[in-house]
């Protein structure tokens, strides 16, 4: 049984969270309608049920609730801690500093609301036990998306980065990009972060066992979102193996609704370990003959191993000047395209300044594009193409 403190003077919040929690959440539900700190030990616990998850709805100030946030995070980080606002980067920003892990729509209907606080409890019960307990009875939740590509210089970071920022607007402080090109990685000059912890750090010492810990080595960036990167040096990531690799990954998605992760070019060890916990895995070219090729063996090796999960196949800096088209790469590699990057002086230009093209705008045909690459994780827009396919084959 699951214990859900719920602060609002919102009655109507508070029947959309109850008839959440009855529609198949196994739990009681205590509603307080405002919380000084001093009453915070007493709302919070009671002898016979630990609090998995306080939501902290309309009707309390924000600064206040974030100021109570912080409190609860260091004396209870296993709780995991709700903001009901309207989405907006700043104040996800905010909340994220305050330990908050996520952002609840007021107006959300009862099954999204279940479905945000099912997880807040998984990620809750995974801090209270210790992952590895927790890995075996439940399985992972988030969705773990993998760039690869068989050459560097494709467009892999740019990629991942887009994908990443895109998806921390359905999922602020639910996505976190992570950084496995350990020897050469550059999300953090991609994000301009100066990152204080590193994937080193996130699979040594205490990080393994206690995903707390590991929470603590991320980056926070501004657009909503976290990122593991890359160590400092080359000779830092030598250490790190495959199944440091699995691991981490296994532990983020328990805490995570996306996991994007960049990767080295070819199939080295933490790559392939990343493959075979992808849930996607999304493979790019370029419109040259090497670049294609690569993609072909990388797609055969993929193939020999059994990789099952989604596959998307990317074709970036798309340009038909080159005298390969995109039917010539889909013989060669025997397997549809996808999705066409187009090549754009845009992007080059977001690379330099450390700022997503996605973070600026959806405008432009590249824009366009990576808008669309990250589209494919997100469920609404998902369902959306669905009916608006359907209705297209309806008036035929
Ligand atoms: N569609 C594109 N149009 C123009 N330049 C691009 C495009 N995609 C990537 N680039 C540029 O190519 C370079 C390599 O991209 P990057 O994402 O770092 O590749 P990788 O991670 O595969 O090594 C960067 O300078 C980036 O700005
Ligand atoms: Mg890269």
């Amino acid at each position: 049984m699951s214990r859900f403190v719920l602060i609002t003077s919102d009655s109507a919040l508070e029947d959309r969270v109850r008839a959440a929690i009855m529609g198949g959440l196994s739990g009681t539900l205590h509603v307080a309608a405002g919380l000084a700190p001093d009453e915070l030990s007493q709302v919070l616990f009671d002898p016979g049920e630990a609090t998995e998850v306080l939501l902290f709805g309309p009707g309390m100030a924000t600064e206040d609730a974030l100021r109570l946030a912080s409190i609860v995070d260091v004396q209870h980080p296993e709780i995991s801690l709700v903001l009901a606002a309207r989405p907006d980067p700043e104040l996800a920003l905010s909340a994220m500093r305050a330990g908050i892990r996520d952002i609840l729509d007021p107006g959300s209907e009862p099954e999204a609301i279940r479905v945000l606080v099912e997880r807040a409890c998984r990620s809750a019960e995974s801090r209270m036990f210790g992952t590895n307990r927790k890995q075996q009875s439940a399985p992972k939740s988030g969705l773990i998306i993998v760039v690869a590509s068989s050459k560097g210089g494709v467009g892999k970071t740019t990629l991942a980065t887009n994908i990443a920022v895109s998806l921390g607007r359905i999922a602020p402080m639910s996505t976190v990009l992570v950084d496995l090109d350990a020897q050469f990685g550059d999300v953090s000059s991609a994000l301009r972060i100066d990152p204080e912890h590193t994937l080193l750090d996130a699979v040594t010492g205490a990080a393994k066992d206690d995903s707390m810990v590991l929470k603590a080595f991320l980056s926070v960036h501004h657009s909503s979102i976290y990122a593991l990167c890359a160590p400092g040096s080359p000779a830092e990531a030598d250490g790190i193996r495959g199944d440091d690799v699995a691991h981490l990954l296994e532990q983020l998605a328990s805490e995570f609704r996306y996991v994007v992760v960049d990767t080295a070019p070819g199939l080295g060890e933490q790559t392939l370990a990343a493959l075979e916990k992808a849930t996607e895995g999304v493979f790019v070219c370029t419109m040259d003959v090497p670049s294609v090729r690569g993609l072909r063996k990388e797609l055969d090796v993929m193939n020999q191993l059994g990789f099952a999960s989604n596959r998307c196949l990317v074709v970036n800096m798309g340009d038909p000047s080159g005298g390969l088209s995109v039917s010539d790469i889909e013989a060669t590699i025997g397997a549809r395209v996808d999705l066409v990057v187009p090549r754009s002086k845009d992007v080059a230009y977001s690379t330099n300044t450390g700022e997503p093209l996605l973070q600026r705008t959806t405008k432009g045909a590249a824009a366009k594009a990576l808008d669309r690459l990250a589209g494919r994780f997100d469920p609404a827009r998902q369902a959306e193409m669905e009916r608006g396919r359907h209705k297209r084959e309806a008036l035929k």
